[in-house]
């Protein structure tokens, strides 16, 4: 025998030095759920350990990310008042407007993403302004309000922002927006390739965002197409783009892999609520040692190529990489 891979897995310190992959504190983007009013820290049934918070509970949790070394995070907002547009996503004093200020002025170094989106915000609970006669989002229509609800939180402060309609255009009509309004360094992190998945439905549940009919497959993907995932991405690229993403992860991690090898642009990974409520609730049950399949996870999206992890256990990884 010539080759003995075994050779160079004998000893810890070399198996260390040849690791390929490596999971850092850095890769990681923390979703937060912002609601109105004061001291409330609500749990999600179907997500242990995922709350919706009031803005004075987001503002302490910052605290105890930045005590992990988690200096990024994402913030989806939960309105008081729903209409047929998302009013309050486009409004100045709407709640994730407030979310930003007020994050913002108390930790000037937490990098704030918002997730930049109208199923939150509207009664009908789809992603922008309805069609009458198609019963679906109307595209153009859906752009303008895009662009304004990206203004709000550009003047709010907001350190980038992250479309996840799936409208076409919505990187162009977004940039020219951004632009326009004296915003040319806002970076746009694309949802580029969101599939239409049932892995979003704890998620829905946090964020009170199911549509009240019908489905999201007339506007996100067809999770059967690997040529169509990256014409997506490579779509974005070209309008203009800073970071491209592929949603959900963990089924999905081919078309990772395909969207890292057709562009140079960095790409995220969300890794959600379905993938963390399945792990979680089998950590419940007992059937797996949860730390150790958690991290292989982790590690996993990293090979496939992501540089960015969107991740509900950002705060328990950390700890795990934090004690070495
Ligand atoms: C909003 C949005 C969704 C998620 C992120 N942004 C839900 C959806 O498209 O229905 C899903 C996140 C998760 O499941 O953790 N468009
Ligand atoms: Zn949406």
């Amino acid at each position: 025998m010539f080759t003995r891979f075994r050779r160079k897995r004998i000893n810890p310190v070399l198996r260390d030095l040849l690791q390929e992959t490596h999971l850092s504190v850095n890769d990681f983007m923390y979703p937060l759920f912002a609601k109105s009013g004061q001291g409330i820290k609500v749990e999600v049934k179907s997500m242990p350990g995922v709350f919706q918070m009031s803005i004075d509970e987001i503002i302490k949790e910052c605290d105890v990310l930045k005590t992990l070394g988690i200096k990024s995070i994402i913030l989806f907002g939960i309105p008081d008042t729903k209409d047929s547009v998302g009013s309050d996503a486009m409004c100045d004093h709407g709640i994730i407007a407030q979310t930003i200020k007020e994050v913002k002025s108390a930790h000037p170094d937490m990098f704030v993403t918002t997730d930049l989106c109208f199923c939150e915000y509207t009664d009908h609970g789809h992603c922008g302004v309805l069609d009458p006669v198609l019963e679906t989002v109307d595209n153009d229509i859906t752009l303008d309000n895009l662009a304004r609800q990206a203004v709000v939180h550009a003047k709010a402060g907001v350190d980038m922002i992250a479309p996840s309609g799936m409208m076409d255009g919505m990187i162009y009509a977004l940039r020219k927006g951004l632009d326009e309004a004296g915003f040319s360094n806002l970076p746009i992190m694309s949802y580029s390739t969101k599939f239409s998945s049932a892995y979003y439905g704890p998620f829905r549940d946090v964020a009170e965002s199911s549509p009240s009919f019908g489905d999201r497959r007339s506007y996100q993907m067809n999770p059967a197409n690997r040529n169509e995932a990256i014409a997506e991405s490579v779509a974005d690229e070209k309008e203009g783009a800073d970071i491209l993403m592929v949603k959900p992860a963990l089924a999905y991690m081919d078309i990772i892999r395909d969207v890292k090898n057709n562009t140079t642009l960095p790409l995220a990974v969300y890794n959600v609520s379905g993938e963390y409520s399945m792990l979680k609730m089998a950590a419940i049950a007992g059937v797996i040692d949860y730390d150790k399949v958690m991290m292989e996870t982790l590690l996993g999206f990293k090979r496939a190529g992501a540089d960015i992890i969107i991740t509900y256990h950002a705060k328990e990884a950390a700890i795990l990489l934090n004690k070495g």
